[in-house]
């Protein structure tokens, strides 16, 4: 009988050790995954702020670098030009901008024969534009 409720003791023991190490594990687990998330915060608000986005300061050195090449007044590939703040903001009122940058279907991919825009560079565009593509 005493042998019995030893082994039936140790048996509930045993259990109840693998249980605590189980949840051990998992509590270690989240604790990695929450700490990634809040890696991945971090590096997003300090590589790609979309907090206060102007055309000026944001959204011209991005059209400058990637389109004007094709598109600038001089250029005017296909009869496009985005600049000055006008003749950008007539593609952002057509639709074609966001068309073209996004590689939706319907328009070409912009920048042609070249690569999409980062995430943080058509972030910044798509804020602006939700902002009401101000001329600021
Ligand atoms: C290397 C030259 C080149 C660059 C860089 C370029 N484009 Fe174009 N783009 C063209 C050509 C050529 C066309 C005419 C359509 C075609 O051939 O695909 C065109 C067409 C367009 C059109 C008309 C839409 C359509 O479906 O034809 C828009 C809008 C446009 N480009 C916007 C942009 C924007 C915005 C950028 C910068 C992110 C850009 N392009 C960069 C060459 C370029």
């Amino acid at each position: 009988m005493n042998r019995f409720f030893l082994i039936l003791c140790s048996f509930f023991f045993a259990v109840l050790m693998l249980n605590s190490c189980y949840y051990d594990v998992e509590e270690e687990l989240y604790y990695e995954i929450e700490e990634e998330l809040y890696q991945d915060v971090l590096e997003n608000i300090a590589d790609c702020d979309t907090l206060m986005v102007q055309y000026t300061l944001n959204i011209l050195p991005i059209i400058d670098q990637h389109c004007f090449p094709c598109h600038s007044l001089e250029t005017a590939f296909a009869n496009v030009v985005v600049e000055p703040y006008n003749g950008l903001k007539n593609y952002v009122d057509n639709g074609e901008l966001l068309c073209v940058l996004n590689h939706q279907s319907g328009c070409s991919p912009m920048p042609k024969n070249a690569a999409k825009l980062t995430d943080c560079e058509l972030a910044k565009i798509e804020k602006w534009i939700d902002d009401g593509a101000q001329n600021n």
